[in-house]
């Protein structure tokens, strides 16, 4: 019962992946990682000192003159940056307009998966959700998933979690900036988002989340018996 349990989930934004890992994690009593939170809060680093978004090098160096830590001790977990939760920063439009280019560099790539690791040392038990979780950092995990979902169902949900947490939402500007990151995301050498080989991969267009719930369970089960 307390064997090693890694579960990875990626894919592209509005898939589902977020709501999907965090159900399994409650469901599983694991930890939950949110990888594209890590590399949000470097983003934020780079919006508030005005660091060139593409510069790898100065991303790494403005980054380290703060503390970056994941916090798992708390339901949800949250990024903290010099001990300070930033979800209520993360997520802005000013975020997500530059945080696929601060994904590019392989220098920040190497900090972000080396706090990913270290988080899996800590909480062997985990489902982490990302672009390259189960191809670069845990392509040994038991059970490794990819989302998809049709583009218009996707910036629909986007639309609806938006709205739901009480922020500005306007579909179009949804739909662009998904376009945009999917681009970003899925060309870039380092670690692109791709569907890591022998992975399962779930369509979740006509799907609700309790059906991609059961259906991850059920494969995880399979893989390992007692999870
Ligand atoms: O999951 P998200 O939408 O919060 O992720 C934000 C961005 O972070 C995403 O567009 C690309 C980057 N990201 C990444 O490159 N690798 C990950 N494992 C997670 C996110």
């Amino acid at each position: 019962m307390n064997d090693p349990l890694i579960i990875t989930i990626d894919g592209p934004a509005g898939t589902g992946k977020s709501t999907v890992a965090a159900e399994l994690s409650k469901q599983l009593g694991i930890a939950k990682l949110d990888t594209g939170a890590m590399y949000r809060t470097a983003a934020l680093v780079v919006f508030r000192e005005g660091v060139d978004p593409t510069d790898g090098d100065a991303i790494v160096q403005a980054c380290a003159a703060h503390e970056l830590l994941y916090d798992l001790s708390t339901d949800p977990p949250r990024m903290l940056l010099d001990g300070k939760d930033v979800e209520p920063y993360i997520r802005n439009p000013e975020i997500g307009a530059i945080v696929s280019e601060v994904s590019v560099p392989r220098v920040v790539r190497d900090v972000m998966v080396r706090m990913q690791r270290a988080a899996a040392e800590a909480y062997p038990r985990l489902v982490t959700e990302g672009r390259d979780q189960g191809s670069v950092v845990f392509p040994d995990a038991q059970a490794r998933f990819f989302m998809t979902a049709d583009a218009d169902v996707r910036v629909e949900r986007r639309l609806k979690q938006l709205l739901a947490a009480g922020r500005p939402a306007d579909a179009s500007a949804i739909a662009s900036e998904i376009a945009h990151r999917d681009h970003i995301d899925a060309s870039r050498e380092a670690a692109p988002l791709m569907c890591p080989d022998g992975a399962i991969r779930i369509d979740s267009t006509d799907m609700s989340i309790e059906d991609v719930v059961d259906l991850m369970l059920g494969h995880v089960r399979a893989a390992v018996r007692g999870a």
